[in-house]
């Protein structure tokens, strides 16, 4: 059931009309959360919609504008909204009990689904979110090799843990050379030994991450990549540069971490079923909670003993009351059991006709941009050059504000993105919520480049 589509959006967030619910919303709740907002991704400028309910591909706002939702809660919900097996799974759940201080069966179900599915996960422990997945992966790889420092891509998200935070928006003020990138706090409130500790490297480029490795690599616990990074714009991984990380972290003594917190979407086995190179660790998060809170790490099995309890204290101690709740596990098994191989296919091909007809949509406006991306990811881009890594994916000169014109065209042509392109298909659409998609964003780019 579809009613008007973004006309009052059009007013509210492009005029800043007053007196919409969102806006009163978004006002009301400035006056107690710091900027209206829990979560950095909420807020745009004026103000965001405020959901009200979704269901499948849809979400309602609290205007009662519906809207096609390519984003799902920054792709977690694969199944888009109140998918039935979920559903039901969440309610069996609840009856029987939300939380217990005992573990509980579910947890088991779901760490032997991903152990049977990713080869390179021998072993798995839960925790809330990617970014505690992501903590607890580094602590095990320091654990393992007694060494502090890790290095990470430039330009890669990997959440909010300290070391996470070094270096995922670096600008040209401070990121240095190429071949050598700058290690640059992303966030205020990090520990100056924080960034020391954080090797920045250019992603795709052989050569530089070879000669950093060679000379830090002595110094260095954990290498962290995800195979397909949004915030560095999706840069597809080069030929041989999977197996070369491999190569030389293991050369290095250096535990390879997979973050595929977002990627795991893009295939049956996640991003290393696709492109390989065999990690040590994996983080995962997002589709694996069913659309509830959740992180994951998982691993080789000596990598991960260093948190086994049973013979004496765990050389790395983790907790979290909620990690691995009853709820979430229930949830993510009915998420990941309706994820066939045959469905990861049909929503790859999806990806791939959205990302072909979107790019040709620019380069049909002559406006710069493109769509990257794998699987059922996809980020709209503001250049049209080909994007290796995080410099390159960056706006063309002089088209910096062009997605955040484009995020709110979108939302007044009934589509959801994330304000910086971000995107998904979800298993409830077809190639008719595709094709409105491509719609949406020929009339958006028509009326951007009008002067937007
Ligand atoms: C690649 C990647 N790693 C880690 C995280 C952090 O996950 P969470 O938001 O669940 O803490 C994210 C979040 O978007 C992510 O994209």
């Amino acid at each position: 059931m579809q009613v008007t589509i973004g006309k009052q959006v059009r007013q509210a967030a492009v005029t800043g009309a007053l007196g919409t619910a969102n806006e009163r919303l978004h006002a009301e709740a400035c006056r107690y959360i710091p900027g209206g907002t829990s979560r950095l991704h909420y807020y745009y400028h004026p103000y965001p919609i405020y959901a009200r309910s979704g269901q499948g591909c849809y979400v309602t706002d609290v205007e009662g504008v519906e809207r096609l939702d390519f984003l799902n809660n920054m792709t977690a919900l694969i199944h888009g909204h109140g998918n039935a097996a979920i559903k039901q799974a969440i309610v069996e759940q609840l009856e029987r009990g939300t939380a217990f201080s005992e573990p509980s069966e579910p947890e088991v179900r779901l760490a032997k689904l991903l152990v049977e599915r990713v080869p390179a996960v021998e072993q798995i422990r839960f925790a809330n979110s990617g970014t505690e997945a992501v903590m607890m992966a580094i602590k095990l790889a320091r654990a393992y090799t007694s060494r502090s420092k890790i290095a990470k891509f430039e330009g890669f998200y990997h959440g909010y843990y300290d070391y996470a935070q070094v270096s995922y928006a670096s600008t040209p003020a401070d990121w240095g050379p190429a071949e050598a990138p700058a290690s640059t706090a992303s966030s205020g409130g990090l520990a100056d030994s924080v960034v020391d500790d954080v090797l920045a490297l250019p992603y795709n480029d052989q050569d530089a991450v070879e000669r950093l490795l060679e000379a830090h690599g002595h110094e260095l616990a954990a290498l962290i990549v995800d195979p397909l990074s949004n915030r560095a714009g999706f840069p597809l991984p080069a030929p041989g540069f999977v197996p070369f990380l491999r190569e030389i972290a293991r050369r290095n003594g250096i535990v390879l971490i997979y973050d595929e917190v977002i990627s795991f979407r893009i295939g049956y086995h996640g991003a290393q079923g696709k492109y390989g190179g065999e990690p040590d660790l994996t983080t995962f998060g997002k589709i694996i909670g069913g659309g509830l809170p959740v992180g994951a790490v998982g691993g080789r099995g000596e990598i991960m003993a260093l948190l086994d309890p049973r013979e004496r204290a765990p050389a790395v101690a983790s907790g979290g009351t909620y990690s691995a709740n009853p709820l979430t596990m229930a949830a993510g098994l009915a998420a990941l059991e309706q994820l066939t191989p045959e469905e990861f296919e049909r929503l790859e091909r999806l990806g791939r006709r959205l990302r072909e007809r979107g790019t040709a949509a620019f380069a049909a406006a002559g406006v710069p941009g493109q769509l990257t991306g794998d699987g059922s990811l996809f980020r709209i881009l503001s250049t049209a050059e080909p994007v290796a890594d995080y410099r390159r994916s960056l706006p063309a000169p002089g088209h910096e504000g062009q997605m955040a014109r484009l995020h709110l065209r979108l939302l007044e042509e009934g589509v959801i993105v994330s304000r910086d392109g971000l995107g998904c298909i979800s298993t409830p659409m077809g190639e008719a919520e595709v094709d409105r998609f491509v719609s949406a964003l020929e009339r958006g780019l028509g009326a951007s480049s009008a002067g937007g």
